[in-house]
């Protein structure tokens, strides 16, 4: 598998694996052992960046899934994990609005928090270090300085390796990398989800790498999505109503056509078409099923000539997604 570098010697596969489909309550239900199968068939695959949170599944479930799947081969896996949203009980926290139909997250990352929470993930994770450790999402109520301090403080204590940011913004990066170099932002990009281009703008100035998240539109750019199941998450996002979900797929259709005139699945057009956009930006997809892994995977050797690419931004010109976005 290509790998790429996130920061300044922080180096991954092009794509790695996002492990959040594996709890239960996200994309409905599962239980360990298909996503044990999901896990194994990522790393054995080459995806060696697995990322994960404190806050997917109950009590840290995948977190600890993760620390299962990684035992006996830690070397080979760059572990990611983020802080700020499982938040111990009786511990205050502030709101931060989402386009989630629940409305709000609500975030702690005050530094004292911090190195507890750090702990905790180690524990989940039955790990000595975390590779490459986000907040997950920025405390209204912290200064992103000092949230950024508190985790210098952990690399400095053998902790933690690389400090990541997730769901911030140029100006979040820019405070916070003068504290500690920021290898990594974790923010939504994809074919439905342009990045902020002063965000993309900043990363390349400070040599800063994007991990996408929800690379695949949370499913959607697959083109396989056409109804959802029960206790899917995805019921709470207004993309996926069913009358927006009916005509985003039908404003799909002329990507989905293209990737059939290339020979690849739209899932391979949507992460390939990802990666041609930054030299640093990495995606990890979710899946719980192998031979989609697998699917995913081969996207990272295609390279997609000009022509295609101007093909692809043409048509994303006229896509137009009803239903918002999340942030
Ligand atoms: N930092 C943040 O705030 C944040 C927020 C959201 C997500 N994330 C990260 O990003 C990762 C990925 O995001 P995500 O899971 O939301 O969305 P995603 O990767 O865009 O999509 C996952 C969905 O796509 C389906 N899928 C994957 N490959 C497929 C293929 N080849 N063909 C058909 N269906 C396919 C999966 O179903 P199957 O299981 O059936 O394959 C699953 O329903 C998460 O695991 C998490 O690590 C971070």
């Amino acid at each position: 598998m290509k790998t790429r570098e996130l920061g300044n010697n922080l180096r991954v596969p092009a794509i790695g694996f996002g492990a959040m489909v594996l709890s239960p309550g996200v994309y409905g239900d599962i239980d360990d052992t298909r996503a044990e199968t999901a896990l194994k068939a990522a790393l054995d695959a080459g995806a060696t960046h697995i990322d994960t949170s404190d806050a997917y599944g109950a009590d840290g479930h995948n977190e600890r899934l993760v620390g299962r799947a990684i035992k006996g081969r830690r070397d080979e896996v760059v572990v990611a994990t983020k802080f700020g949203l499982a938040i111990p009980e009786g511990e205050a926290s502030r709101s931060q609005p989402v386009g989630y139909a629940f409305g709000e997250l609500r975030v702690n990352a005050e530094p004292r928090m911090i190195r507890r929470y750090a702990e905790r993930s180690l524990r989940n994770l039955d790990t000595d270090v975390i590779d490459l450790y986000y907040s997950h999402y920025v405390d209204p109520g912290v200064p992103i300085e000092e949230t950024a301090g508190a985790v210098a403080e952990l690399v400095e204590a053998g902790l933690v390796r690389h400090l990541g940011l997730s769901n911030v913004t140029a100006d979040e990066l820019r405070r916070a990398h003068v504290v500690h170099p920021v290898a990594a932002v974790q923010n939504e990009w994809s074919m439905w989800r342009p990045v902020d281009p002063d965000l993309l703008k900043t990363a390349r100035e400070l040599n800063v790498g994007i991990v996408a998240w929800s690379p695949l539109g949370n499913g959607f750019l697959t083109g396989t999505v056409q109804q959802l199941g029960e206790g899917d998450f995805r019921h709470n996002a207004p993309r996926f109503s069913a009358d927006n979900l009916a005509s985003n797929n039908d404003r799909y259709a002329p990507i989905r056509d293209l990737a059939t005139r290339l020979g690849i699945t739209p899932a391979q057009l949507a992460l390939a078409w990802l990666l041609h956009q930054y030299e640093h930006v990495v995606a990890i997809p979710g899946s719980r099923t192998p031979a989609h892994i697998e699917e995913n995977l081969a996207a990272a050797d295609l390279v997609l000539h000009r022509d295609t690419l101007a093909r692809v931004d043409e048509a994303l010109a006229g896509f137009e997604v009803t239903g918002g976005t999340l942030l």
